[in-house]
C-alpha cells in the first residue's frame, strides 16, 4: 500500500500515515502506538454510514475491544451537551485512563473528541481518522481542541496532540464538492505561505492525482510550525494567512458561509492590499485569484469594508490595541505583521478596491 508517513515532534511526538485505503490498517496502527487498551470511536451521523463499519472491524481485529458514539453531523453539534453525551458514554461503558478515543471524521468530530479525550478522567489519549481534505492538511495536526460556546466559536478547549494521525485520501472521494474545495484553501494556504510548488499542483488543477502526496507535504509544513510554537504564540500564526479577513465574513454570515471559501477571499484581499502597500510582488494578487477559481472557491465578498473592520475586531488573536496579520510577499513566502487595530481599517479599505 502506498502510504506517506510524516513524524510530528510535539506532545508525546506522533506520526501522520497518509495514504488510499489507511482505514484498513488503523487496528494495527493504533494498538502499536497505544498498546493493548480498548477504543472509543466518535463520529458524526454522516461519516458513520461510510465508515465505521470497517473502522470497527479493524480495531476488533487488532483487539482493540471497540465502542462507538455518533452525534448529528454538523458545526451545530460542536457544543457542550454533545461534548457532555460524548463523556458519559465514555463513562457508562467504563473506559479508563489508559484507553482511547479515535476520532473518526472531519474537524467538528476531531475538535469535540480531542476535547472530550483532553478532559475526560483528567486526560486520555485520542487518535484521528480524519476523513475530510480539511481536517487531512489542518485541524487533525497540531492539538487544538475546541467547542463552540454561545458567543463565539472555538471558545472551550485544550491543547492536546494526539497519539497519531491516520489519513485514508479514499475517504476524499465521497465528500460533497463544496467540502472538498473547502480543504482545497487551506492547502493552497499552505502554498502561498512556504512552498511555490504545492500552489502549482492546484494552479493545475492536478490535485485528485496527487492527493496523498499533497496532505503529507501540507502536515510536514503545518508540523514544522507547531513543533516550533506549539501553543500558538509566534510562527505557528502564520497559519492564519486569510483568516482575519475570513473570520469577519464567516463572523457577518452568522457562521453560514463555509470557512475556507470565507479564508480563499480573505487570502485574495490581503494579498491585495499587499500589493497596494509595495509589499507584495505584483502579480501575486492576481495567481491567487485564478488558483482558487479553478479549485471551486470565490474571490470577493459584498460585506463592505466598515462592516468587516467591525466583525474583524472581534477576533481572538488580537491583544490590546494590536493585531497580527499575515501578508504574503510572493507565492512561497509570507510574513507576520503587527499593526494598530486602528490600521486594520486601512488595510481592509485597500483590499476591497480591485
Ligand atoms: N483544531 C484545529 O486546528 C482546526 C483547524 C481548522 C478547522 N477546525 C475546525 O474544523 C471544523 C471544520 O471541519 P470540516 O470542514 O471537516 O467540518 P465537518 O467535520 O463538519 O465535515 C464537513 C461535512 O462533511 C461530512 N463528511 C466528513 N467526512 C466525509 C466523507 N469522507 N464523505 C462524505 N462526507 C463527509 C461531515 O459529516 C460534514 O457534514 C470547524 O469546526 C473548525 O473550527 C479546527
Ligand atoms: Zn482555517
Amino acid at each position: 500500500m502506498e502510504e506517506f508517513l510524516v513524524k510530528i515532534n510535539a506532545g508525546g511526538g506522533y506520526n501522520v500515515h497518509i495514504g488510499p485505503g489507511m482505514i484498513s490498517e488503523c487496528g494495527k496502527i493504533i494498538s502499536s502506538a497505544a498498546g493493548q487498551c480498548r477504543a472509543a470511536v466518535v463520529t458524526d451521523s454522516n461519516v458513520e454510514i461510510l465508515y465505521l463499519r470497517p473502522v470497527m472491524d479493524s480495531l476488533e481485529a487488532a483487539g482493540l475491544d471497540p465502542i462507538s458514539f455518533v452525534f448529528p453531523a454538523g458545526e451545530g453539534s460542536k457544543n457542550l451537551h454533545i461534548l457532555s453525551e460524548i463523556l458519559e458514554s465514555f463513562a457508562d461503558n467504563g473506559l479508563t485512563r489508559s484507553d482511547i478515543a479515535v476520532a473518526l471524521g472531519g474537524g467538528v468530530t476531531g475538535d469535540i473528541t480531542g476535547f472530550a479525550a483532553g478532559v475526560y478522567m483528567r486526560g486520555i489519549r485520542y487518535v484521528q481518522i480524519p476523513t475530510t481534505l480539511l481536517a487531512a492538511v489542518d485541524s487533525s495536526v497540531g492539538g487544538k481542541t475546541a467547542v463552540d460556546l454561545s458567543s463565539g466559536k472555538n471558545l472551550a478547549g485544550v491543547f492536546l496532540q494526539p497519539s497519531a494521525v491516520i489519513c485514508d485520501t479514499n475517504t476524499f472521494n465521497t465528500l460533497a464538492p463544496d467540502v472538498f474545495s473547502d480543504g482545497a484553501a487551506e492547502s493552497i494556504k499552505y502554498g502561498i505561505l512556504t512552498s511555490e510548488h504545492i500552489f502549482e499542483v492546484f494552479e493545475r488543477g492536478e490535485v485528485r492525482k496527487s492527493v496523498s502526496e499533497l496532505v503529507s507535504e501540507c502536515v510536514s509544513i503545518k508540523g514544522r510550525l507547531v513543533e516550533e510554537d506549539e501553543h500558538d504564540n509566534s510562527v505557528r500564526r502564520l497559519l492564519n494567512l486569510g483568516h482575519t479577513i475570513g473570520h469577519a465574513i464567516e463572523n457577518l454570515s452568522g457562521y453560514t458561509f463555509p470557512h475556507g471559501h470565507a479564508v480563499a477571499i480573505g487570502m485574495v484581499m490581503i494579498s491585495r492590499a499587499g500589493e497596494k502597500m509595495g509589499f507584495t510582488e505584483i502579480g501575486t494578487t492576481d495567481r491567487i485569484e485564478k488558483c482558487l477559481i479553478r479549485n471551486g472557491l470565490p474571490t470577493s465578498t459584498d460585506y463592505d469594508p466598515e462592516a468587516l473592520y467591525n466583525a474583524a475586531l472581534s477576533d481572538k488573536k488580537r491583544s490590546g490595541d494590536n493585531i497580527t496579520i499575515v501578508v504574503p510577499k510572493r507565492i512561497g513566502r509570507c510574513e507576520l505583521m503587527t499593526i494598530k487595530v486602528s490600521e486594520l481599517f486601512d488595510i481592509i479599505s485597500l483590499s476591497a478596491q480591485r
